[in-house]
């Protein structure tokens, strides 16, 4: 050790992670102090319950009740309760007296990370936060230090794990998406409520983390386009397994410039078709993955684990070892660069590609109809697959009273599968809403968006 002060080191939560931050501090104690420089001494664990039984043993005499007091004699504060109220408070209170902070918490920093921020530019502090997004996958620190001489153009990202979990079973075990879902529950994959995961929420938060980090600028939670998995089926997967993709759930951060021209930054997440042999598409289980595209240094993947107590303990721990090592230096923190403030640009101004499997009626004149209404919108057709359809042939075989006295067992109809040349959004969404209402589509099956190619 080069320095024979030491750090307190105050803890917020004892749970799944922060039970395993409390273990490693006092376990590696000497290690730690070894490679920060100064000792780092966990002076007490805030809790709710000093009584309730924990995964992981840990001295009695550390937990506290009383938050506000612990955090007032402390130089680092680790903020592992998760969820806005108290958390934020407690992270405020902290750089209010002159601690840094360490904090998991990825729904806090997406709401009200400027806040924060800019409460710790007022005073100099840092706010280290590497385990909110990707739990154990060192990305924070490469995107805001590593990647800072470097210009981003885009991310591509698994984010969540728990429904790259139940894509993954649906495409490799052929399990129906209620059926992945129910083991991803079983498992202890899914969040207490597991519309955070399935409906994208987890993931739109990590985005806006990302966007923000990536192009230098403040990019709230509601400014990331959210679409989840449920709407997801298994001929979905299989229908893109035969045309060489795999459905994943992505985080996409990109720059984009509107239809004025106006540079901007794009923050969505949504279902998406992979190529089979893009990187991102060998991302397998409750694993996560970033993927940068940068103009210098060209593609670069993060992979790892997403989720887990002492997988993202080590996160934790490298934020609370650097901040240590800062104190040291001496000097204010780095703080948040926001310098280039680009506008987040609504989801129609982004540039992708669309895969369309539409039910039509299978007679003449049909194709140049619907080639019609996309090319009306701006939209050229890059592939077209057509096949008989089974609804046809089971519509004949079976002899319905219903649907013979309306006359609809004499339409033949045919699965055309549609994929798109890059447009916007906009001109594809509005393309999709037009085939809908042609009277040569019986039904649109699905549409989904093909990114990373
Ligand atoms: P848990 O729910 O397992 O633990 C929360 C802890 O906070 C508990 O010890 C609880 O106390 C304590 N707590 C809750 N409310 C209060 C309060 N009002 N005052 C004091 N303490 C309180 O959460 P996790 O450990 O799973 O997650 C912590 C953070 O890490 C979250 O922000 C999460 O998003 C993030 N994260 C989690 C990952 C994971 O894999 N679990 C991965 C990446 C990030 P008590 O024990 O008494 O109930
Ligand atoms: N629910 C999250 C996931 C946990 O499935 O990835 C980690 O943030």
């Amino acid at each position: 050790m080069s320095d024979t002060r030491s750090l307190r080191v105050a803890l917020l939560g004892a749970g799944t992670v922060g039970g395993h931050v409390a273990r490693l501090l006092l376990e590696h104690h000497d290690e730690l102090a070894a490679r920060a420089g100064i000792s780092l001494d966990l002076v007490g664990i805030a809790v709710r319950d000093v009584n309730a039984k924990r995964a992981v043993d840990l001295p009695a005499e550390l937990f506290t009740t009383d938050a506000e007091t612990l955090i007032q004699g402390a130089d680092i504060v680790v903020e592992l309760i998760g969820g806005i109220e108290p958390a934020k408070s407690y992270i405020l209170a902290a750089i209010g007296s002159g601690a840094d902070v360490v904090t998991g918490n990825k729904a806090l920093l997406a709401e009200h990370g400027a806040e924060i921020f800019a409460a710790a530019a007022r005073v100099g502090a840092e706010v280290y936060y590497e385990a909110a997004v990707a739990a154990a996958i060192p990305i924070i620190r490469p995107l805001r230090d590593s990647l800072a001489g470097d210009h981003v153009e885009r991310i591509l990202a698994i984010v969540n794990g728990s429904t790259n979990y139940i894509l993954d079973r649906m495409d490799r075990f052929g399990d129906s998406m209620e059926d992945a879902q129910r083991v991803a529950l079983e498992l202890g994959y899914l969040e207490a409520d597991p519309t955070l995961d399935v409906e994208g929420y987890d993931a739109a938060q990590k985005a806006a983390i990302l966007a923000g980090l990536a192009f230098h600028t403040t990019v709230p939670a509601a400014g990331v386009h959210r679409e989840g998995i449920s709407s997801i089926t298994l001929e979905d997967v299989e229908s893109a397994r035969e045309a060489g993709y795999v459905i994943k759930l992505l985080a996409i951060a990109e720059r984009v410039a509107d239809d004025a021209g106006v540079e901007g930054v794009s923050a969505r997440v949504h279902p998406a078709l992979v190529r089979r042999d893009h990187p991102l598409a060998s991302v397998h289980g409750g694993n996560n993955a970033v993927f940068v595209e940068a103009e210098a240094a060209g593609p670069l993947m993060f992979y790892g684990a997403g989720a887990g107590g002492v997988q993202t303990a080590s996160a934790v721990l490298g934020d609370v070892v650097s901040i240590a090592r800062r104190h040291l230096a001496g000097g204010v923190g780095v703080g948040e660069s926001v310098a280039a403030d680009l506008p987040v640009h609504p989801i129609g101004a982004a540039e992708t590609r669309y895969r369309i499997s539409l039910e039509v009626d299978d007679r003449p004149g049909v194709l140049a109809e619907l080639a019609g209404i996309l090319a009306s919108r701006g939209v050229s057709v890059e592939t077209l697959q057509q096949s008989t359809s089974a609804a046809d042939a089971s519509a004949s075989a079976v002899a319905s009273d219903d649907v013979a006295a309306s006359g609809e067992a004499d339409r033949a109809t045919a699965t055309l599968v549609i994929g798109t040349h890059s447009a916007r959004d906009a001109a594809l969404a509005a393309a999709v809403e037009a085939l809908a209402a042609s009277d040569a589509v019986e039904s649109v099956r699905s549409v989904l968006r093909i990114e990373g190619a």
